[in-house]
């Protein structure tokens, strides 16, 4: 087995917003299958497509209602299939995004609950049981959502009265599947299967670590202060990463071997990493990605402490750590880096009331990131339009917002739709390219314009860093720290340095292979620089 996965590089693609063909102001795959090319330019090894399975886009198509399709919205199984056609013929290979946490509260199996009895084999395929109180009218618990507000919803039974609760750690249209139920496993090694056929070559997992709630769901030891969070306490909290899930990911990882050489990718938020590391077993998942290094402030002893953190504890599990600064769940790194340093944690995002990032400094740093990021072991996840260096869009009005964070908090976050705006592909077409609607599902920024392709500096040292990373196999490469008053270290033959001072620092010798500002005579604050001989 060729292993591949373990220095790839992914490329997520967040279909609403990739590119529309049919005019109806969404992304759609056939959009995707015409722009493959780009990204196969681009360099990178596959691509990562966010769902777009039929779906009431409650939450974007993290909302399934049917987990063998693909939303009209998109188009249909067969613009799938020439979709993974064309990105085979390019070389590139195809993850999708499984959501097995909870499914659309329209998936038939959830209103054939709502239609059956308390206790009832239906309703034990998601999470029902009583409430609280004299007439069961109090939540089963303190959980909350992780888009604000309790994580239980009461149902009105036959007779028109409220009876029992059912559990969503998300959004209420999301309920919560109950993975003890082997029905539950079963259903879902057949999804992955059907998708495997179709020629998908692996899957993101979403929310892995969610799929196991404590037995009798006890209140959450620290929710006042952690919400329904991550936070690291000395016991876990009742609905993450318990135990069992290990097994259950076991389970699939056997579903994924049978298939051939299928890659699963998970989204568990675990931390500290060596816990993650723990999901990351030959038996389990192949990868999962690194939040600790994603969620990091741009200091020098932080980053180095996680780059020591993460090589030691994934090689202990003989796994490698998946690096990425950018999803469609965080602020862009570009407006991240431009905010003081401050830490906009997924789902929070940037408002038009908001401090504004300093976009042209973020745009530095996080290009210096990205070129010091490329340049460790492991493979490393991409999101699209972080290529051509974009920023969030940070003033989209109240009215154009789409995220179920921005309505279950009643604006107190604004959500995540900043980092979901409609990528630019040419400065002529209507919505830079995107789309000929007149409107788009998400508006775009008029800074996009800034961004298109052609000229793009930013595309232009993504590109020619990751072709740099291929040829000397740094995804692969025998990493070692370089001592000295610059931030340095070796993998393979080549140097990497990256200047975290606000004083330009002396070029180190050598030959310069790449540098993320292009300097060539000093290292500017914030610049990386790879270097040769
Ligand atoms: C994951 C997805 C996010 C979604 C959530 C619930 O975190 O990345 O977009 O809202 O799961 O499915």
């Amino acid at each position: 087995m060729s292993k591949w996965w373990r220095d790839a590089v992914i490329y997520q693609i967040y279909p609403k917003s990739f590119k529309d063909t049919n005019a109806d102001g969404y992304g759609d795959l056939p959009g995707i299958t015409q722009k493959l090319g780009d990204i196969a330019t681009l360099g990178v090894d596959g691509i990562w497509l966010s769902p777009f399975y039929p779906s009431p886009q409650k939450d974007s198509g993290y909302d399934v209602s049917d987990y063998y399709g693909v939303d009209p919205i998109f188009g249909t199984l067969a613009d799938f299939t020439e979709m993974v056609d064309k990105a085979h013929q390019l070389n590139l290979k195809v993850l999708l995004d499984l959501v097995p946490n909870h499914t659309s509260s329209e998936h038939p199996w959830f209103q054939h609950a709502l239609n059956s009895e308390a206790g009832s084999d239906a309703r034990a395929m998601y999470l029902f049981t009583d409430g609280r109180g004299e007439h069961g009218e109090l939540p089963p618990n303190n959980w909350q959502s992780m888009f604000g507000g309790p994580a239980w919803t009461r149902v009105k039974e036959k007779n028109g009265e409220y009876g029992q609760w059912y559990c969503h750690l998300f959004d209420p249209s999301q309920p919560d599947l109950n993975w003890r139920n082997p029905e539950v496993i079963s259903e879902f090694q057949k999804i992955m299967k059907f998708w495997f056929e179709l020629g998908a070559d692996g899957f993101r997992v979403d929310q892995p670590h969610a799929l196991i709630k404590a037995d009798g769901f006890p209140d959450h030891p620290y929710v006042e202060t952690a919400g329904a969070g991550y936070l690291e306490g000395e016991v876990d909290p009742p609905m993450w990463f318990q135990p069992e899930v290990h097994d259950i990911m076991r389970k699939l990882r056997e579903t994924a071997d049978e298939s051939g050489e299928k890659v699963l990718c998970g989204e568990g938020y675990v931390l500290p990493l060596s816990k993650m590391a723990q999901w990351l077993r030959p038996d389990e998942l192949h990868q999962n990605f690194n939040f600790r290094f994603l969620d990091a402030h741009w200091v020098e002893s932080i980053i180095k402490e996680i780059i020591d953190e993460s090589i030691t504890a994934f090689h202990e599990v003989g796994s490698q750590s998946t690096w990425t600064m950018n999803n469609h769940d965080v602020v862009r790194s570009v407006s991240r880096f431009g905010s003081a340093y401050s830490r906009p944690t997924q789902s929070d995002g940037i408002g038009p009331e908001d401090v504004q990032p300093n976009n042209r400094l973020g745009g530095e740093i996080s290009i210096g990131a990205t070129l010091l990021m490329l340049a460790l072991p492991g493979n490393c996840y991409l999101y699209q339009g972080e290529e051509l260096g974009l920023p969030d869009h940070t003033t989209i009005a109240s009215t154009d917002r789409q995220d179920p964070t921005f309505f279950r908090t009643e604006g107190v976050r604004v959500g995540r739709d900043g980092a979901r705006a409609p990528i630019p592909w040419d400065e002529s077409g209507a919505n830079l390219g995107f789309s000929k609607a007149t409107k788009t599902w998400l508006p775009q920024p008029e800074s996009y314009k800034n961004y298109i392709r052609p000229g793009n500096k930013t595309l232009a040292v993504y590109q020619a860093a990751l072709l740099l990373r291929k040829k000397h196999n740094l995804g692969a490469g025998q990493f070692n720290w370089i001592d000295g008053d610059l931030f340095g270290f070796q993998n393979n033959e080549v140097r990497v340095y990256h200047n975290f001072d606000l004083e330009p620092k002396r070029m180190p010798a050598g030959e310069i292979l790449i540098s993320s500002l292009g300097s060539s005579e000093s290292l500017l604050p914030n610049e990386t620089v790879w270097l040769i001989g």
